[in-house]
């Protein structure tokens, strides 16, 4: 059992303590961000960008989250881990999301899963609710959805947009969603829809008044130096040191200078 849960996370938001959340992808990473006190890794189906190239997260597949979530649980004790569907494992009926879903719950151990979209699936949320798995919602940019909301732009600009999310957090709240991440929305918007809502909203893009905040991990330590974006703030430039790291070892072994004496074995 990890020590957050989705009470504990309801407690920070009454409390007004914020909640931390990162993306996390494997065991190793999963390890040192736990024991940074990180209180949820979020198993992003950004890692089909992120570590496979691909240009967008809509091919990413249930066994590939599977087996990143299986693995990032694995390294953790005290977060929470959250498996992300992937596109089309759970929108075409809620029977199949049930399927899916409980598969990832089964198969990795995980607490919660997460799933994009707002009032069109939110009998979805109640289904899977009412049978124990914990929902995460998302809202405001959905990379799912990029071809349809015409590329990674902010949501939620005009009256009608703003109204269309305020009612979309409703209705994923009494669905029965334990929060909701708030992507690529203007601050004045994430603030109301924070403020309307009694579960916490985890901001990414969303400004300072959402209840937590969630980046990618490999965009915040500057080593997927690929992407940049307004909202990411780099906080160390490891994409540098291990270019750096790679070049002195090529010098290294291309002159003959490793492995020294105290690299080898004697007999
Ligand atoms: O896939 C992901 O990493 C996400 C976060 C950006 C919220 O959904």
């Amino acid at each position: 059992m990890s020590s957050v849960t989705t009470r504990a996370l309801l407690e920070m938001k009454e409390k007004g303590e914020r909640i931390v959340a990162l993306t996390c992808y494997d065991a190793l990473f999963a390890r040192l961000l736990d024991a940074s006190g990180v209180d949820i890794l979020l198993v992003g189906d950004s890692l089909n960008q992120v570590l496979a190239g691909a240009p967008s997260t809509l091919s990413a597949t249930l066994d590939q989250m599977i087996y990143h979530t299986t693995i990032v649980r694995r390294g953790t004790e005290r977060a929470m881990v959250v498996c992300d569907m992937p596109f089309l494992s759970y929108q075409v009926s809620p029977e199949d999301a049930l399927r899916n879903c409980g598969r990832a719950m089964k198969e990795t151990g995980c607490h919660a899963v997460k799933i994009e979209g707002g009032q069109p699936i939110a009998a979805t949320v109640r289904r899977l609710v009412d049978i124990g798995i914990p929902v995460m919602g998302h809202l405001g940019l959905t990379p799912q959805s990029v071809h349809a909301l015409g590329g990674y732009r902010v949501q939620g600009r005009d009256d009608v947009a703003a109204g269309r999310l305020k009612a979309d957090a409703a209705a994923l709240q009494d669905a029965g969603a334990f929060a909701v991440v708030l992507e690529l929305v203007p601050a004045p918007l994430a603030s109301q829809i924070t403020k309307a809502l009694s579960i916490p909203t985890i901001g990414i893009g969303a400004g300072p008044a959402c209840d937590g905040q969630v980046l990618v991990l490999h965009d915040m330590l500057g080593l997927n130096d690929q992407f940049s974006a307004k909202f990411v703030k780099k906080y160390a430039a490891l994409a540098e040191d291990v270019r750096e790291a790679a070049r002195v070892f090529a010098a290294e072994v291309r002159e003959g200078r490793y492995p020294g004496p105290e690299h080898s074995f004697g007999k």
